[in-house]
This record gives C-alpha cells, sequence and structure tokens, in this order.
C-alpha cells in the first residue's frame, strides 16, 4: 500500500490502569449543546475504505474526514472556538455586563463594546489559530496570533483573513507558546491555548471538551464499535479526547494508537520515559500540526492509561499516506497531519511483528482521525502532485 520505511511503535505499558477525569461528562454536554447550535453545524463525513481494508487485510477501515468541519479544514474549528465564546461569556458575566450572554447574542452583535475590549491570543502551527481567530471574530472580540517562522505564509494567511494581528516569533511552536503567554501577561489578555500546563488548565480543558465532538459523531456514525483508533498527536489534545470519548462509548475495547512526526514524538518519549518529557530540537517536520515538543499537561494525564500504542513515523511516510488518499478512486483530500495515523496503521499493518503487537487482524475494524483537509493547498499540490 505505501513504502515499509522504518517507524517507531512503543506498547503502553501502563495502558488501562485507573487515573483520574480529565474531561468531566457534564463539560462535554455543555460543548456538544453549544457546538452543535451554530448556524452551520454539520456533522463530518464518516468513509468506508474498503480498497484500504483489503489491502491491509482487516475487516473495515473508517476514516472520520475533517476536511469540511466548518469551512475552516480542520477538526480545531471545533475546539479554540468554542473555548473563545466560553471565555467571552464568562468574562461579560465577571464585568457585570451580561449575567448569561449567549453566542447567538454576541453573533448579533449584543454586548459589542465591552467584547471588543477583550483580547484573545494564542500560538499556532495553523490550524488552532484559525479556529481562535474565526471564533474572535464570530462572537466580537480583538485577536493575536503567534506563530513561528516556520509556519507557511498559506496558514498565516489563513488566519489573517479571519481579523486577527499575526506575530511571528523566530524558533518553534513551543517558543511561540512561551511568547504569547509573556505578552498576554504584560497586556492583560486572554490566553485560549491548545495544550495545558501546571496551573493553565481551565481554558485547554473546554478546547479538549469540544474535540470531543470529533469522536462522539464518529461513534454514532460506524457501522459497528471499533478495536482500533488511530489519531495524530501533537500535544495529545485531540488524541486524549478521542481516548476519553471512545471509552465513553465503547468502553476500554478500541485500543487507540497515538501516531506522531519522528522527529517530535513529545508523547512516545514521555510514555518511554514514565513522565511528560520533552524533546529537544528543530522539531522540523512537515506535519505542521504535529511539530510540537512538549506535551499537553492534561493530554498527558489522559493518554498515560488511555493510549494502548504510540508511533513515530517519517515525512516521507505522510507523504505516502496523503499520495494514496490523492490516487485513490474517488480521491480523499488529506492534509500533512491528517495522515500521520493512516501512515502508521499502515506501515504496523504490514510488519509481522507491529500487527501482532497491536492485535491487528482479519476481525480488526480500525477508526482514522483524518484531522485535517488542503489546509495549505500549495503544500498540498506540491507533496501529491494533485490540486486541492
Ligand atoms: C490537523 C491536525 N491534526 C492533529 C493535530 C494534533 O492535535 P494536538 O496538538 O491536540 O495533539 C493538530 C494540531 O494542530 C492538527 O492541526
Amino acid at each position: 500500500m505505501i513504502q515499509t520505511r522504518p517507524f517507531r511503535l512503543l506498547l503502553n505499558r501502563h495502558h488501562g490502569t485507573p487515573g483520574i477525569v480529565v474531561l468531566p461528562e457534564g463539560g462535554f454536554r455543555r460543548a456538544r449543546a453549544e457546538i452543535t447550535s451554530w448556524p452551520g453545524y454539520e456533522p463530518t463525513p464518516l468513509l468506508a475504505l474498503d480498497d484500504i481494508a483489503k489491502a491491509a487485510r482487516v475487516a473495515a477501515v473508517h476514516w472520520k474526514d475533517e476536511a469540511p468541519r466548518f469551512g475552516l479544514g480542520s477538526f480545531k474549528a471545533l475546539g479554540g472556538a468554542y473555548a473563545v465564546a466560553k471565555l467571552l461569556i464568562g468574562e461579560l458575566a465577571r464585568r457585570d455586563i451580561a449575567p448569561h450572554a449567549s453566542t447567538a447574542e454576541l453573533e448579533a452583535g449584543a454586548h459589542r463594546h465591552a467584547a471588543q475590549a477583550i483580547t484573545v491570543t494564542c500560538a499556532t502551527d495553523g490550524n488552532h489559530g484559525r479556529s481562535v481567530a474565526w471564533g474572535a471574530r464570530r462572537f466580537g472580540c480583538a485577536c493575536v496570533i503567534f506563530v513561528h517562522e516556520a509556519v507557511s505564509q498559506g496558514r498565516r494567511d489563513a488566519i489573517a483573513k479571519y481579523g486577527a494581528e499575526i506575530r511571528v516569533v523566530p524558533g518553534t511552536y513551543d517558543d511561540a507558546v512561551r511568547e504569547c503567554a509573556r505578552t498576554a501577561e504584560r497586556e492583560a489578555w486572554f490566553v485560549v491555548s491548545d495544550t495545558s500546563w501546571e496551573g493553565y488548565t481551565e481554558i485547554p480543558r473546554d478546547v479538549m471538551q469540544g474535540y470531543r465532538l470529533m469522536a462522539e459523531e464518529a461513534a454514532g456514525q460506524l457501522p459497528a464499535p471499533p478495536t482500533h483508533a488511530f489519531v495524530p498527536g501533537g500535544v495529545g489534545g485531540v488524541a486524549a479526547a478521542v481516548s476519553v470519548q471512545l471509552r465513553a462509548r465503547f468502553g476500554a475495547a478500541p485500543r487507540l494508537v497515538v501516531a506522531e512526526p519522528e522527529k517530535a514524538a513529545c508523547l512516545l518519549a514521555s510514555a518511554e520515559a514514565g513522565r511528560p518529557v520533552p524533546v529537544r530540537g528543530e522539531l522540523d517536520t512537515l506535519m505542521a500540526g504535529l511539530a510540537c515538543g512538549e506535551p499537553s499537561l492534561l493530554a498527558w494525564q489522559e493518554l498515560e492509561r488511555g493510549a494502548f500504542a504510540f508511533a513515530a513515523v517519517a515525512d516521507d511516510s505522510a507523504v505516502d499516506a496523503m499520495r494514496l488518499l490523492a490516487r485513490r478512486a474517488p480521491p480523499l483530500v488529506a492534509g500533512e497531519s491528517a495522515v500521520a495515523g493512516l501512515a502508521a496503521f499502515l506501515l504496523a499493518a504490514s510488519d509481522p511483528l507491529s500487527r501482532a503487537m497491536l492485535g491487528l487482524d482479519a476481525d480488526s475494524r480500525v477508526l482514522l482521525f483524518g484531522t485535517e483537509g488542503a489546509t495549505d493547498p500549495a503544500l498540498y499540490a506540491r507533496l501529491t502532485g494533485a490540486a486541492a
């Protein structure tokens, strides 16, 4: 299916041990009620990839296609924008402006002056910033987004389109996270981060509650419960959200595999170390959304026992997987960060030892989270030779 290339696979020795509740159910119910009420909300498609299932010798492969999500091109639309809405409503109440404002009122321009006086900010490698900027535009507050140098012009433009100010920071995504936090502290802005750290968990928890809707939709669309799910890992937020939601829907049975780029595999490194650890270096990977060197604290608290295994794949394998999808009939458009799980699945499925480690066999039903479409169309065209 795709070329055999080296990859890493690590079984999680703590899988299934009891731990703390990172994402309480009440928070998810609120997120789901809010997001599904937004104009333009529609579940994204779940596609059966029978050709890939046959070639990988498993019973079924399903692809949750986040490309059409709210016209933003990725699942991130669910998290950042929801957290912006929740923050604004809370802040308007705290300032005695509106005790119970709704997003419908905010979108209609109620409390406009008060909302404009509030600035939200975040660091991003593209998709999260787009979601925060989109939410800020929709709900009427100001927005400043920090990107590191390697974030492509296409991705910067896609954020600026929603009226956000863009600030470029030398270094990596993690440097942008720190610069954003420092500036926000100085300016009294509100950081709406998709990653969490000691003492900063409330907003990232809302972001992750929003992500759960993707897994909840997929659970309702599947013809039968999955045995395995593969999800891309950056700071781990989306993988943790999927882990929680699959457990809520299907119990402990589905085996979750978190797939990262080999040069930014901080979750795999943390599983190896038995505690959250950073990976250093340039983090230079084509999979821009996954170029994160430090796990999110909250995500780690879920994944340290929720993930069945961690995998790390090379950029070349991601390109192989993008091309495979682009050339099948009908073609499927998936961005670089979306295919980490597919690449890990195909590599594992064709390697007898990895197949055995994961328990992949002819009865396996595999759910893949295709977390973005061609969020950088020029790059997509260059990598696949196909137009997005
Ligand atoms: C398309 C895509 N997939 C996956 C991820 C990883 O999400 P997380 O950082 O929550 O692990 C990102 C993060 O930006 C992304 O943009």
